[in-house]
């Protein structure tokens, strides 16, 4: 009987892609894949701490899979992602059942870990913050019948907004190699994967220079990849705004295969919080953005992070939030009211908003966006898109695919269409997908 593993993954894309690197790396030594982590020998929980809901999540299953592991001590428990990195060997006082703690940096080092299991050493605690992000120029068939695929090509933020956590976890930008890159996204290809979604904290700020050779930023990367052969769809997440070059904008005009979406926090639309975030811009800047965005390419969606609730925030500033949310009309949003994170500037900071006034906001915020979402996913009904067909949609014989611009369609079709671009023609919309029919 091969051993199982059973990952729980948190947080953003970043860990979705770390938990295909540990999943393919437990594979490549002989384990497979379990539904649940009862049936589970190695138990690795990826965890994100970028507000407090996420953190105290990553605690109960963490209490959870102890009791696990208590009734079989064989099993092996790991946490790994910005809770481990946070906490480090504390976290071996408060759970004594694991085995290992690693922070997102130091996955690279996780076949190791493998290659020692059944002679454990004595428990890891791994936290260093000086290399790059984990490669898989190798799979052995982990992506075979995915039609996606996420390549992480920088790891850590620099930027040190007031309010955020992760560049104390995710440490300082460090970007992989452009031959790196290819290499990664060439065996996706070549296992059938037909959309590739590029990673990083702040893509802008892609940069790599090898001995001898060119200076490569992120608009380079852009066009090396879209030549690949096979490769149908090219994304990227996340781009922050201070960094949003000329150059990259109009690779939206230039590289067919880079579809027509860009996510692009803003945050705030207050100047007054958007200088205490230390984000950068002004809302002017952003608004300008958009409108160069939206020349080069009318039809690209865009979609954004916004928070609530920052210190400091009146209702003037939110309503400033409010009317850009007006004028700028997202396609969707994310929207958060604001968590403390200890150790950050903002934490530190007076005028804290009740939990009220800010769940009122957020209440508030998102009324009007679902609004503004059900409206536009309302202007593509009658129209023609072309979908990529991901898989079985959640109803049985039905089909899903997405558009360009990253909105949901579902119809009937025959599952030899996934992998596949397609026409559909949408029939209805409503707020989170699209009903369409093939034509
Ligand atoms: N690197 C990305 C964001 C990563 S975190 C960027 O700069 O855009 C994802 C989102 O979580 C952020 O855009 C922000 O809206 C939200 N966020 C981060 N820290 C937060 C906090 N302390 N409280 C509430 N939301 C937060
Ligand atoms: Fe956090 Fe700001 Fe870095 Fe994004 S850019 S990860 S919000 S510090
Ligand atoms: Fe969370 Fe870490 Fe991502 S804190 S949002 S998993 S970088």
């Amino acid at each position: 009987m091969p051993r199982g593993f059973y990952i729980k993954t948190m947080g953003c894309q970043m860990n979705a892609y770390d938990s295909d690197f540990l999943a393919q790396s437990l594979i490549n030594f002989g384990f497979v894949p379990v539904n649940s982590p009862e049936h589970a020998d190695v138990i690795l929980i990826n965890t994100c701490v970028v507000r407090a809901k996420p953190e105290q999540k990553a605690y109960s299953f963490l209490g959870r899979v102890s009791a696990i592991k208590a009734a079989n001590p064989r099993r092996f428990l790991g946490i790994v992602g910005c809770l481990a990195q946070l906490k480090g060997a504390q976290l071996l006082k408060r759970f004594p059942q694991l085995d290992l703690v690693m922070g997102p940096r130091e996955l690279y080092r996780f076949p190791d870990i493998l290659e020692r299991i059944d002679h454990p050493s004595g428990k890891v605690v791994a936290t260093g913050l000086n290399f790059g992000p984990p490669g898989h120029a190798e799979s052995q068939g982990y992506f075979h019948g995915k039609v996606s695929g996420y390549i992480s090509i920088m790891e850590g933020c620099n930027n040190f907004c007031s309010y955020c956590i992760v560049p104390y976890v995710r440490g300082r930008e460090m970007s992989k190699s452009p031959d790196e890159i290819v290499a990664e996204a060439t065996n996706l290809l070549s296992e059938g994967v037909k959309e590739i979604t590029l990673l990083g904290q702040n893509v802008n700020s892609y940069a790599w220079q090898g001995q001898g050779t060119r200076r490569w930023g992120f608009p380079d990367l852009l066009h090396e990849l879209s030549g690949l052969s096979g490769l149908l769809r090219l994304r990227f997440v996340t781009s922050h705004p201070k960094d949003l070059s000329d150059d990259l904008i109009s690779c939206f005009g230039t590289i067919e295969n880079l579809c027509p979406h860009i996510h692009l926090p803003f945050q705030a639309g207050a100047n007054r919080i958007l200088g205490q975030m230390r984000r950068g811009y002004t809302r002017e800047d952003y608004m300008t953005l958009i409108q160069k965005l939206r020349t080069v390419m009318p039809d690209i969606a865009i979609t954004s992070d916004v928070m609530v609730g920052f210190p400091g925030e009146t209702d003037d500033d939110f309503d400033q939030t409010l009317d850009m949310i007006h004028r700028l009309r997202f396609d969707s949003l994310f929207s958060f009211n604001y968590s403390d994170r200890k150790g950050t500037i903002a934490e530190k900071m007076g005028g804290k908003i009740d939990a009220m006034t800010k769940a009122s906001r957020l209440n508030t915020l998102q009324t009007i966006q679902q609004g503004i979402t059900v409206e536009k996913n309302k202007e593509l009904e009658g129209k023609d898109v072309e979908i990529l067909v991901e898989g079985g949609s959640k109803r049985e014989g039905q089909l899903s695919g997405r558009t360009g611009t990253h909105k949901i369609v579902n119809f009937v079709g025959n599952p030899n269409m996934i992998g596949t671009l397609l026409k559909v023609k949408i029939k209805r919309s409503f707020f989170n997908s699209l009903w369409g029919k093939p034509i």
